[in-house]
Parts: C-alpha cells; sequence; structure tokens
C-alpha cells in the first residue's frame, strides 16, 4: 500500500515510494506508516501520525536521523562529499559566480540573467546603510565585547526598526525584510569591527561590489582613500560564498524554529547568530586558529593529535569532523586552495599556521582514529588562516560567517514561512523525572 502526501507550495509532492511497517513486540500490533521520496538522498519516514497511532514519541537526540522539514535550497550528500544550492555545485559556484549571484539563487531559486542580477544588486547596494540611530547602540557595549555578543544584540534591535517590513504574511514585506537583512549584515558587522578597534564607523560605498565594500567599510579609515585589494576583495567574496548556506544546520534549525512561531524575521537572524557563535559550530574558525596558535609548531602536533583521541581528553582537533561530511567537506577544499591562492598573491609565502595547518591536516588524515571515524577537515580549518591573512582578528571570523549565513538563514526562513503545511515547532521528550509526589510544606523539609 503507498499513499501520495499534498503537495505544499514550492515543495512538490514526494512521491510516497513505499510504505514501511512497525511491529510493537508488546503487544504484538503493527502499525505502517508512508515512505517519502525527495529527489535526491535519503527516503523518509513520515511520522506525522505516529504519537496518534501507537502513543510512542520518537528518539532523536540532536536529530542525527530526523529530517525536519521539505526543502528546496541546499542538499549535502555526506558520503560523497557533495554540496547543491539549487541543483549547482558548490565547486561551480565558487569558481563561475559572485556572492549577489549565489544570494539571488539561494532568495530566488534560480541563477539571474544578467538584467536580474543588476536589479538585484542595486537594491541590495540602496539597503546597506543602517539607520543612523542603529549605530548609538553600540555605544551601550564595552570596546572589549566579543563582536558576536554585539551581533546577536544589533540584530536583535532591527526588530525594532524596520516596522513596516515584519508582516510576515506580506510576501512583498518577507522580500524587504530578506534585501535589508542582506545588504545590512556586512554594515552591521563591519560596524562591530570598528568599535571593537575604536575606529569611527565608516558609511557604505554604492561604487564597490558587495565583498569590496564590507572591506571598505572595516578597513578604510577617514584620513585616507581605500581601496580595496582586488585579489583579497574576490578572496572575500569567494569566502562569503561557501559559507551561505547548509541546509538544516544547528543554526538554520534555530532560524526556523523561532520563525515557527511568527516572530519577527530580524530577531530570528539574532537567534541563529546566537547558535553559530558556538565553537561546535560557525565558532570553531576562531577556534582553530587559537589551536593552531597553540600548537606553535609542526613537532607539537602529535601530542595534540594525541589528545584529540584520547576519550578522557575534551580537547577536539577543531576544523575537523562534521555532522554529516563522512568525506571532504568540498568547502574545505575550496578554502585550501583559496587560501594557498591569497596567501602566494599577498607574498606570504611562509605563514606558520598554514604550515602548521597542512602537516596536521597530512598526519590526521592518515591516522587510523581519523580514518576510521571519517574525520575530515571542515570548511573552518582553512578559512580562518585567510581572514587573519587578510587583516581580520580571531573574534571577527565567526562574524564574518555570520555575515554569509544571513543569506541562507533568510531563504530558509522564508521557505518555512511559505509551506503551507510548515507548523510551530514543538518537540516532545522522554521525561527521566520524578512521577508526582506529595508537596511538602517549608516546615516540615527536612
Ligand atoms: C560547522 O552542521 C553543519 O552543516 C555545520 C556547518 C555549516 O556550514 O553550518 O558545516 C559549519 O559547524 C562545521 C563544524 C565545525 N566544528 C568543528 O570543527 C568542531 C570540531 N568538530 C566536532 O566537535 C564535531 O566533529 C562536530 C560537532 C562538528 C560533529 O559532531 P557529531 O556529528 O555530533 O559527532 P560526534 O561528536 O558524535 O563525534 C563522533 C566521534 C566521537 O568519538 P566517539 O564518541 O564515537 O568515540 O568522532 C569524535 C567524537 O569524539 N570526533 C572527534 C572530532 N569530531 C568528532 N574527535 C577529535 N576531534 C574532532 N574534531
Amino acid at each position: 500500500m503507498s499513499e501520495t502526501t499534498s503537495a505544499t507550495a514550492g515543495n512538490p509532492a514526494p512521491s510516497a515510494a513505499k510504505t514501511v511497517t512497525l511491529t510493537d513486540n508488546s503487544t504484538g500490533k503493527t502499525y505502517t506508516f508512508p515512505v517519502l521520496e525527495g529527489t535526491v538522498g535519503p527516503r523518509v519516514i513520515d511520522i506525522r501520525k505516529l504519537y496518534a497511532e501507537t502513543g510512542y514519541f520518537t528518539y532523536d537526540p540532536g536529530f542525527t536521523s530526523t529530517g525536519s522539514c521539505q526543502s528546496q535550497i541546499t542538499f549535502i550528500d555526506g558520503d560523497e562529499g557533495v554540496l547543491l544550492h539549487r541543483g549547482y555545485a558548490i565547486e561551480d559556484l565558487a569558481e563561475r559566480c559572485d556572492f549577489p549571484e549565489v544570494a539571488y539563487l539561494l532568495l530566488y531559486g534560480e541563477l539571474p540573467t544578467r538584467e536580474q542580477l543588476t536589479k538585484f544588486e542595486t537594491t541590495i547596494t540602496r539597503h546597506t546603510m543602517v539607520h543612523e540611530q542603529l549605530s548609538s547602540l553600540f555605544r551601550g557595549f564595552r570596546r572589549d565585547a566579543h563582536p558576536m555578543a554585539v551581533m546577536c544584540g544589533v540584530l536583535g534591535a532591527m526588530s525594532a526598526f524596520y516596522h513596516d517590513s515584519t508582516d510576515i504574511d506580506d510576501p512583498t514585506q518577507r522580500m524587504i525584510a530578506s534585501h535589508r537583512l542582506v545588504a545590512k549584515i556586512p554594515t552591521i558587522a563591519a560596524m562591530a569591527y570598528k568599535y571593537s578597534v575604536g575606529q569611527p564607523f565608516v558609511y557604505p560605498r554604492n561604487d564597490l561590489d558587495y565583498a569590496a565594500n564590507f572591506l571598505s567599510m572595516c578597513f578604510a579609515v577617514p584620513c585616507e582613500r581605500y581601496q580595496p585589494n582586488p585579489i583579497v576583495a574576490k578572496a572575500m567574496d569567494r569566502i562569503l560564498i561557501l559559507h551561505a548556506d547548509h541546509e538544516q544546520n544547528a543554526s538554520t534549525s534555530t532560524v526556523r524554529l523561532a520563525g515557527s512561531s511568527g516572530a519577527n524575521p530580524f530577531a530570528c537572524i539574532a537567534a541563529g547568530i546566537a547558535s553559530l557563535w558556538g565553537p561546535a559550530h560557525g565558532g570553531a574558525n576562531e577556534a582553530v586558529l587559537k589551536m593552531l596558535t597553540e600548537i606553535g609548531k609542526p613537532e607539537r602536533i602529535p601530542e595534540f593529535v594525541r589528545r584529540a583521541k584520547d576519550r578522557n581528553d575534551p580537547f577536539r582537533l577543531m576544523g575537523f569532523g562534521h555532522r554529516v561530511y563522512k568525506n571532504f567537506d568540498p568547502r574545505a577544499q575550496v578554502m585550501r586552495k583559496t587560501c594557498h591562492e591569497v596567501l602566494g598573491e599577498l607574498g606570504i609565502e611562509d605563514e606558520p599556521l598554514l604550515n602548521i595547518a597542512m602537516e596536521l591536516e597530512r598526519i590526521a588524515l592518515s591516522d587510523d582514529y581519523f580514518i576510521e571515524k571519517k574525520l575530515y577537515p571542515n570548511v573552518d580549518f582553512y578559512s580562518g588562516i585567510i581572514l587573519k591573512a587578510i587583516g581580520f582578528p580571531t573574534t571577527m571570523f565567526t562574524v564574518l560567517f555570520a555575515v554569509a549565513r544571513t543569506v541562507g538563514w533568510i531563504a530558509q526562513w522564508k521557505e518555512m514561512i511559505e509551506d503551507p503545511s510548515q507548523k510551530i515547532g514543538r518537540p516532545r521528550q522522554l521525561y527521566t523525572g520524578e512521577p508526582r509526589r506529595v508537596f511538602v510544606s517549608l516546615e516540615k523539609r527536612g
């Protein structure tokens, strides 16, 4: 018996190819559930009626085997090391597009024509300035505040500024909010950096493209004219592409869950930034640089590899491993190539941290522990070396990840809002606490 599921806006009805049957051995009862098949990738068992029919919840902390939604934005094949955005391979996009083109693809579902791209770039450029009062928000932070803390605060505050783009039921307002977030996130990130180094904020320049404008807002000073190095601007653009979206990762799932209640889109992005900050997720790029700096010289690598393999030592090789990739992270491959290109073109031939990173990668990839556990370098392993060469402090690395990922977050948020089958996210649990017990008054407690 097979059932077909109803189509949802933007998502074709996955064909219910087959069914699976579950037998409850405690009662002998059997239950049948539809199997849904997407375009590519693993099929899913549709368990939406499981609890109603069986009285059971599923149990999957960390959601290692759980599909939370249907999506058409990004596909990852972790075993093959494949990453597609709307069907296009990340290697092609990184090599042949610029970030605005990829942002358009993620938001609209198709690569833009020349006319569409020009219109999109003009729209984004014309939204790069922030409300002037937003700049006074920064003064409430200590200068030594972590820039990610500032980003959480300022993005959340944006929900108090743009009331004409928060009716999430209005598709026009959803797109305006999307354009505003893609356009203003680099401006806010640059302001967080400038505030941390005590320099004046630099306004966006409409004569520069997205990546070059971001570099200008970060590194220009009022005392002299700044022209971004084209090599560095291209590397920045490619880094933004490589970090733009990545399926239902922790921060994207956070944005979707926050958005599922109908929350303000700017506040949902602030929630995504908070999740990305963790060292197990986007904070890993900063942690990789700290680790490489702590290793200090190639001779100390074996000591750190030993610690990473020791189950009693909480130390992990930052920038290695991934929940989905059990092969090379294709982004890490492109990032490594870009790292060599940028350092070479900047004349930084003998970058000690790069030498340590390359030797660490060589040793780890030949070590049985990493081979058995399929731990490969991920997107964060090389990105920090490039960002350091460009001139960013390590505290800005995750901020740059957030700049790139904002378009992915908002594209996923839009897809969720526009999916008529979406409901507020509300997982259940396995309760292991106290059963109901008699209340004891304060006087009678021991
Ligand atoms: C990102 O989800 C995404 O798509 C995220 C991301 C995106 O674009 O959004 O790709 C960006 O977050 C990349 C990951 C960046 N994080 C790091 O580099 C931090 C170091 N890596 C890990 O902490 C870990 O690999 C995770 C968090 C990335 C994945 O962890 P999982 O999937 O929960 O796997 P696990 O912790 O269960 O590890 C499986 C085994 C464990 O050993 P056993 O308990 O089976 O004996 O592998 C070991 C782990 O101890 N292991 C590592 C390791 N990563 C996993 N051992 C040493 N060093 C590591 N880095």
